[in-house]
């Protein structure tokens, strides 16, 4: 009997090492799609046990949930945030206010920096205020910059002078446990870029505005540089602040290439810079390490597909068939040696 007890537990052991969320100490998320979760088992079935934090990939975005001045529809996020807590997984909130995604009234909106700065608040401290309790952590502002470091013109830089401090400010007195983070894509290759995030925070921690995380994005592609990497990786580590990949993805098509194929060598690839990317991950000291989030689950969810018309990317560690990908199975066994 009690030898039947010990294979069964070395074997559930084995098997939870066969996880790549086991192999990790930090949270391992994905941003999701509610049509599929509702609608694709398999899709559900892999947000449900793969991952331990989870980001709605679209419906926390201002366009979906604030579609009229009077209206706000959080019956999507909603979705996402009753599979996340029914699962047990943490919820990242994304994205409070970003230059895209933006719904028409608010394009259209006249008024002076007051009412601009009424209308951004109520909508954060709203959206904020809503998910209270249930969201542990916010991309706040999202893609500030331009890549050569300058500020990016947009509704709210145009309108309201200082609003990233602003919406910050806002957000904390909405819910003050949740943790406040500045996300933004492409900081390896454009120095000018990460040092204006540096920049920013040091401002921001100088004049006591509540950030609390840094947010990178990490939409990465087999070119990348990994010295560049590296040095956004350390340099966002030196801040203290909690560092979050936000939205991973390895693209192995990025000049889209219609005769491309996905071969043996390219996986290889592949596989050997998501291992660099959780190795470099750890290496940050582990209280800051908020955790490293997929953008989306398998590669025919990917936005990459879809938003660049590029049929033949495979960017995620799950095919199209929702089965793991050898990515999956080498980085998680590279992990496990680790511990
Ligand atoms: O929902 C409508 C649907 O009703 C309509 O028929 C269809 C026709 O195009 O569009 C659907 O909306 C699309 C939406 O995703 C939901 O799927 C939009 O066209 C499409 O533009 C939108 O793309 C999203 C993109 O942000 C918008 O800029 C991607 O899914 C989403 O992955 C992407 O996410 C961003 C992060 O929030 C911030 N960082 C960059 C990242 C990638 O762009």
């Amino acid at each position: 009997m009690k030898l039947i007890v010990l294979l069964l537990s070395l074997s559930t052991l084995v098997n939870a090492q066969n996880l790549l969320k086991d192999a990790i100490a930090f949270r391992l998320g994905a941003s999701v799609n509610p049509r599929l979760l509702s609608e694709n088992e398999a899709y559900r079935g892999i947000a449900s046990n793969e991952f331990t934090s989870i980001t709605a990939e679209n419906h926390m975005k201002m366009m979906l949930v604030h579609p009229a001045a009077d209206r706000f529809d959080f019956s999507k996020g909603d979705e996402i945030v009753a599979f996340a807590s029914a699962t047990g997984k943490r919820i990242h909130g994304h994205t409070l206010v970003w230059h895209n995604q933006v719904p028409q009234w608010m394009k259209d909106f006249k008024g002076d920096q007051k009412a601009w700065e009424d209308l951004l608040k109520h909508h954060i401290q709203t959206v904020v205020g809503h998910y209270r309790g249930k969201v542990a952590g916010w991309d706040v502002v999202n893609e500030s910059f331009l890549d050569d470091g300058s500020l990016r013109s947009s509704l709210w830089a145009d309108h309201i002078p200082d609003y990233i401090a602003k919406s910050l400010l806002w957000a904390h007195e909405a819910d003050p446990n949740a943790t406040l983070f500045y996300n933004d894509y492409g900081q390896d290759g454009h120095p000018k870029k990460m040092q204006a995030i540096l920049n920013l925070v040091a401002d921001l921690k100088s004049r006591q505005i509540p950030i609390h995380g840094i947010g990178l994005q990490m939409h990465i592609n087999v070119d990348s540089k990994r010295t560049q990497i590296e040095e956004v990786i350390t340099k966002s580590a030196q801040t203290g602040l909690a560092v979050h990949f936000s939205e991973v993805d390895v693209a192995v098509n990025p000049k889209n290439n219609p005769e491309f194929v996905y071969d043996e060598k390219a996986s290889a690839a592949q596989m050997e810079l998501y291992k660099f990317l959780f190795k470099s991950f750890q290496s940050i000291p582990m209280k800051q390490q908020y955790g490293i989030t997929f953008w989306n689950i398998s590669d025919k969810d990917s936005w990459l597909r879809g938003y660049f018309k590029r049929p033949k990317e495979y960017p995620l560690l799950f095919d199209e068939n929702y089965a793991k990908k050898p990515a999956y199975t080498e980085l998680t066994k590279s992990l496990n040696k680790l511990y």
